[in-house]
């Protein structure tokens, strides 16, 4: 496959990122056109910090680049959320363009300008809000993607389905074998109407100061999941899914949310594979939550649902949270 095509027009005097999954999709032939104005991130959450960056700022200063060129990141969030922070910082702020390739960076990442890495054992935890100026999408890229990856990030879609886009719920529903199966066409749909609702979200709401909070339905519990696992057990969207099903658990013991709504989406979670029950200890997964409330100055907010379309931010008693969670777990 080729991709080259992509790169077309991002400027003579730019400088690109890739990382060791994507550079090889360009192969050698391109990389030579780019006259080493390029350099190839180690692949991994674990090299998303502050060292990196800084190696991707040397190249920037050490190709001369000023604060009219552009940085451009190709790959999936790590490289975008990355490479988005070192362009924020550059002269105060550089040109970026992401070409991102996973498709949690299509849906997400690359798009409302969160940028970051990693700092003192937490994620995302240094960053700026710094919007891309451009963003390219192409959904062959997809096809290189392993298939947990992709898992990973069809969770963020449904997320965004249920965040009140009809069109996008029924692709899910109806199209399953060919969104399973990466249909390029189909899937440049899925990501369109997945970015229309997240743009929507983000322009009402850029520093998330209200409703953007919403993007964040099933992350606290999915976090917490993740946190558990020690990032290695469950990813980012299978984690999210979980904590999806989680919310929508609570929601129903607070009687706040429709029990028929709940099934339909556990049904549509079931149908795409991901579990409804994680192997894990509840001690541990409470215990990340406590963790990430001290982060967020002792408060712990909560993304509910009451129906489709209908979501709602609010604290929740620790004794229907910790009901909840524990109704989503076994050990084996
Ligand atoms: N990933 C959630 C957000 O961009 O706000």
């Amino acid at each position: 496959m080729h991709f080259g095509d992509i790169l077309e027009g991002t400027g003579s005097g730019s400088f690109y990122v890739f990382d060791e999954n994507t550079a090889p999709l360009f192969g050698r032939e391109m990389l030579e056109v780019l006259n080493d104005r390029y350099t190839v991130l180690p692949a991994g959450e674990q090299y998303k910090h502050l060292a990196t960056v800084e190696t991707v700022l040397e190249k920037c200063l050490s190709f001369g680049l000023a604060r009219d060129s552009t940085i451009i990141a190709v790959g999936g969030g790590v490289v975008c959320d990355l490479t988005a922070f070192a362009a924020s910082v550059y002269m105060r702020g550089c040109r970026c363009i992401l070409i991102p390739t996973s498709l949690l960076s299509m849906v997400d990442a690359a798009l409302g300008g969160k940028t970051g890495v990693d700092f003192g054992g937490y994620k995302n935890m240094v960053g700026t809000f710094y919007p891309a100026e451009e963003i390219r999408v192409c959904t062959r890229f997809l096809q290189s993607l392993p298939e947990a990856e992709y898992v990973n990030g069809l969770a963020e879609v449904i997320k965004h389905a249920l965040l009140g886009n009809r069109n996008l719920w029924t692709l899910l529903t109806e199209e399953k074998e060919k969104i399973l199966a990466r249909d390029s066409e189909l899937m440049t749909q899925v990501v369109d109407y997945s970015l229309q609702v997240k743009g929507h979200i983000v322009e009402e709401d850029f520093r998330e100061e209200g409703n953007r909070a919403f993007l964040n339905l099933g992350h606290t519990f999915g976090h917490a999941l993740e946190t558990a696992g020690g990032f290695e057990t469950w990813s980012h969207g299978v984690a999210v899914a979980w904590g999806i099903r989680v919310a929508l658990s609570a929601g129903v013991a607070l009687r706040v949310t429709s029990p028929a709504y709940a099934e339909r989406v556990n049904d549509l979670l079931d149908s795409y594979g991901y579990p409804s029950s994680a192997d894990a200890d509840s001690s541990r997964v409470l215990q990340a939550m406590e963790h990430d409330k001290k982060k967020r100055g002792g408060t712990l907010r909560f993304v509910l649902q009451k129906d489709f379309g209908e979501t709602f931010i609010t604290d929740i008693d620790s004794k229907i949270v910790e009901k909840a969670v524990t109704a989503h777990l076994h050990s084996s």
